[in-house]
């Protein structure tokens, strides 16, 4: 292990969560998602992007505490983010192994890259008039999380909302020819972003057309690793969505 751990933003770097991204629980379930079910399986040839990499700690994180010689490129629309990212990037001394480019992810990916990961924007909405804009899924949370299983990587790892459309999300995914081959679930307590009055409207809505599941206190957040269809590979959709849809 190189130094402690990245455990925080805000206090050393105010910025406001309006700014930039900020849910400890979700960034560190995040991170743990990436170390068991990705980095570890990594081999020196695969190459890994990923979808909003944010302040970068997720993947910081991991990086520190587990030895990988790939690469990561990551792509951050958001300015601020990317600086916080890149900053600590060359303070924790990883530029051989994560870059955060500060652009599209949709309209500057590789196309070959052997892994896709991504914390995607989930929070449902009629519109992107939001605390943080590019936090909008979509009407119904899913459309970003869609859009990153169109683009075709052979094994992706996206954090999925059980408040955000999960069953058509992976049906969608066993259209495009993905399997569920690994998740982990995690509660989280609804926060700053998901308790804003538009979103907490939008989820009630969904969830009396069974598209959103959750009780009173959490809701469950899932890590689920895709990987495209091959007959080596054990489909676990089925319980996957068997816990998403229990509350
Ligand atoms: C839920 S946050 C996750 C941040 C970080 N990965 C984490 O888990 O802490 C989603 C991030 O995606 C970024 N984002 C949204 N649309 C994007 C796009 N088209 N290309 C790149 N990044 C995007 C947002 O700015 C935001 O930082």
């Amino acid at each position: 292990m190189k130094e402690a751990l990245l455990t925080s933003n805000k206090a050393s770097d105010s910025y406001s969560p309006n700014e930039v991204f900020f849910c400890p629980e979700e960034s560190q379930f995040y991170s743990q998602c990436l170390d068991k079910m990705v980095l570890k399986h990594c081999t020196p040839s695969d190459s890994i992007i990923e979808f909003g990499a944010g302040d970068g700690s997720p993947v910081i994180n991991c990086l520190l505490k587990t030895k990988f010689d790939g690469f990561i490129q990551g792509y951050e629309l958001n300015s601020a983010a990317c600086k916080l990212a890149q900053s600590r990037i060359e303070q924790y001394q990883l530029k051989d192994k994560y870059i955060i480019d500060n652009k599209c992810f949709f309209k500057n990916f590789p196309s070959d890259a052997s892994y896709l990961i991504a914390n995607p924007p989930y929070l449902p909405a009629p519109d992107d008039n939001l605390y943080m804009p590019s936090l909008h899924g979509g009407k119904d949370g899913a459309t970003i999380t869609q859009k990153l299983l169109s683009v075709g990587c052979e094994n992706v790892l996206l954090m999925i909302s059980a408040y955000s459309n999960p069953v058509d999300t992976i049906d969608y995914a066993i259209a495009q020819g993905y399997q569920v081959v690994d998740f982990m679930i995690s509660p989280l307590r609804f926060g700053y972003y998901s308790c804003e009055p538009k979103v907490r409207n939008t989820i009630a809505e969904l969830r009396n057309k069974y598209k959103a599941f959750y009780s009173e206190n959490i809701y469950f957040l899932a890590g689920v690793l895709f990987k495209k269809e091959d007959s080596s590979n054990v489909d676990i959709s089925a319980e996957l969505l068997k816990v998403m849809t229990a509350l």
